[in-house]
């Protein structure tokens, strides 16, 4: 049998309860990997971890907001498999679909503090641990299409997956001189219930909508690409691409809707 292409390796997936990041870990673990899924919904994340088997995977309560949650499940997963390869930092909210004239920075900070800084906590834990032990790790971040063109998202979640696309940019450039690649997933629409709560919709209308506004026909967008996207992140096939911002849309945010 050929090798996996995530053989014996070690992941935690945030945001693995649900949607994008529960079909990751499935698709981590049937290429081999031993993954550690965070999540703050502990009723689903732990049905995940039995769906998948407790031999390969373990869940962990983590809010990603909260730093010290963050260095906490880093150390489980040491504790745990003994060492750490991939860092998948899934987890987003929607934030509020208000207008800037009635714009509350309550709501924007936790949108933020969720969409960025929890993200910059699992980076910077994951790196402490990858630069300490010399491991030449992959740390992939899930952005969006709104973190490269309005209109698609709140302000908020606009902002935070701009400001998260440079975290990737800034963290890959110092990561880099220790082998540590770090990169990003924009996925289009996907009916998720982080998709279909934000709309207030069915999965069956979300998707209608993805479909109708959608460049590419004949194809439906749904977390198996996005899974396929992240294990070619995490393995050696992309073992020089770092920094990059793989955006998975079927060329929606590259075209121009004038005319059609
Ligand atoms: N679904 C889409 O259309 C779409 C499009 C582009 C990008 N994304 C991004 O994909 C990622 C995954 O979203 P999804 O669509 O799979 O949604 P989802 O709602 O299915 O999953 C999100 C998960 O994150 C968890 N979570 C929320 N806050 C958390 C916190 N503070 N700490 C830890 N876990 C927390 C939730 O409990 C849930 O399990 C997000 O970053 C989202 O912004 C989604």
């Amino acid at each position: 049998m050929s090798k996996q292409r995530l053989e014996g390796k070690v992941a935690i997936v945030t945001g693995a309860a649900s949607g994008i990041g529960a079909k990751t870990v499935k698709t981590f673990v049937e290429n081999g990997a031993f993954v550690v899924i965070a999540d703050v919904n502990d009723e689903l994340g732990h049905q995940v971890a039995n769906s998948i088997g407790l031999e390969k995977v373990s869940y962990h309560h983590c809010d990603v907001s909260d730093e010290k949650q963050v260095e906490e499940l880093v150390a489980f997963t040491l504790k745990k498999y003994g060492t750490l390869d991939i860092v998948f930092s899934n987890v987003g909210i929607a934030g509020p679909l208000s207008s800037i004239l009635e714009f509350d920075l309550n709501k924007f900070d936790k949108t933020m503090a969720v969409n960025v800084r929890g993200s910059a906590a699992v980076i910077k834990h994951a790196a402490r641990v990858m630069v300490e032990r010399k491991i030449r790790g992959s740390i992939i971040c899930t952005a969006s299409v709104a973190g490269s063109v309005a209109g698609v998202g709140g302000h908020d979640y606009t902002a935070s997956k701009h400001g998260l696309i440079g975290l990737v940019r800034a963290t890959c450039s110092e990561l880099g001189a220790y082998g540590i690649r770090v990169n990003s997933i924009s996925p289009y629409a996907i009916a998720t219930p982080l998709a279909c709560t934000s709309m207030g919709m069915e999965p069956s209308e979300v998707e209608a909508i993805g479909i109708d506004s959608a460049n590419l026909k004949g194809v439906t967008l749904n977390t198996t690409h996005i899974a396929e996207t992240a294990l070619f992140l995490a393995s050696d096939e992309s073992a020089y691409i770092s920094g990059h911002n793989l955006v998975v849309d079927g060329g929606f945010s590259v075209i121009s809707s004038f005319g059609k």
